[in-house]
């Protein structure tokens, strides 16, 4: 039996769609073994009515996936998925299934492919590398997806930094979060955004987190996908007013992420505990640290 424990990751960091990424200490457990007859998946009670248990099952077709492209063929398979990330909030839950699937496959097939290939497999799978690449190999990354290849940096997180989820009391499917997307956007607004996302990664390696207010801007989603989101305008501002160096809608939504300095922390949360209480408990702060290492695999 293996377990496989992938991160939650955030994506887009406000200006880098489809291309930004971070991973986050908060883990989905996958427990798989060989075996057997047929396909047994087990998931928690609570997401038995979301997560199918079938052929169907993302961690499946992701497993299914790897070992078609390596020729591999399986005995029977027992899938066992604890869900640590909340879904569809933001935090990358559907591509921690992606990942995991692909690094079960790969171990239990004898590791035959790189990580080049497990993040590529995994980046055409998701459509975009920005969530599966950081859950592969933690930290923060910049990935692009050029004809299937993945070409990617990875940045050490800064270790003074911590993340304050700020999560609503509803989920927002990305399917929706991306269907309201414009098909094109002004021409300003690229440049609002190119000159943001190279301002965010030049201030990341230089550890100016003073630029974060302004590099965390984006206007290629957000303002969009706001119009979902209730109060999103209302709680960016409590966010920076509270001491957030940065705020940013994570992924497609809806949880906001506030970027503050880890002494910071308690004046951050006393203040938009305040504010937040002023939207009817509508929204709660979770507390995060990005994650370093990426997915883990264990043998049991
Ligand atoms: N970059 C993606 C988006 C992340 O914002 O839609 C969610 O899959």
């Amino acid at each position: 039996m293996i377990r496989v424990s992938v991160p939650a990751t955030s994506a887009n960091l406000g200006p880098g769609f489809d291309c930004l990424g971070l991973a986050i200490d908060m883990y989905n457990i996958i427990e798989v073994e060989e075996g057997g007859d047929g396909l047994c998946i087990e998931v928690p009670k609570e997401d038995r009515s979301i997560i199918p248990t079938d052929e169907t099952n993302l961690i499946y077709t992701s497993m299914a996936t790897l070992f078609d492209e390596v020729g591999y063929k399986f005995n029977g398979l027992s899938i066992r998925q604890t869900n640590n990330i909340p879904i569809a909030m933001g935090l990358g839950s559907s591509a921690a299934c992606i990942v995991g699937g692909i690094v079960a496959a790969n171990y239990i097939a004898g590791n035959p492919l790189d990580i080049q290939d497990l993040i590529e497999l995994s980046a055409n799978l998701d459509g975009h590398p920005d969530n599966v690449l950081p859950a592969l190999v933690g930290g923060i990354t910049v990935g692009c997806l050029h004809e299937k290849k993945v070409y990617y940096s990875r940045l050490e997180p800064p270790t003074d930094v911590s993340l304050a989820l700020i999560m609503p009391n509803f989920e927002l499917l990305t399917k929706r979060s991306r269907a309201v997307l414009p098909k094109e956007i002004p021409f300003e607004d690229g440049v609002f955004n190119v000159g943001r996302a190279a301002l965010l990664i030049a201030s990341i390696i230089d550890g100016n987190m003073d630029n974060l207010a302004v590099a965390m801007e984006d206007r290629l989603h957000e303002p969009y996908r706001k119009e979902l989101i209730p109060h999103f305008d209302d709680v960016v501002d409590m966010a920076k007013e509270s001491g957030a160096k940065g705020v940013f809608l994570s992924g497609a939504g809806p949880v906001i992420v506030s970027v503050l300095k880890k002494e910071d922390r308690q004046s951050f949360e006393e203040n938009i505990n305040i504010s937040l209480n002023k939207l009817d408990g509508a929204w709660s702060l979770k507390w995060a640290d990005m994650n370093r290492e990426g997915v883990i695999v264990e043998e049991l």
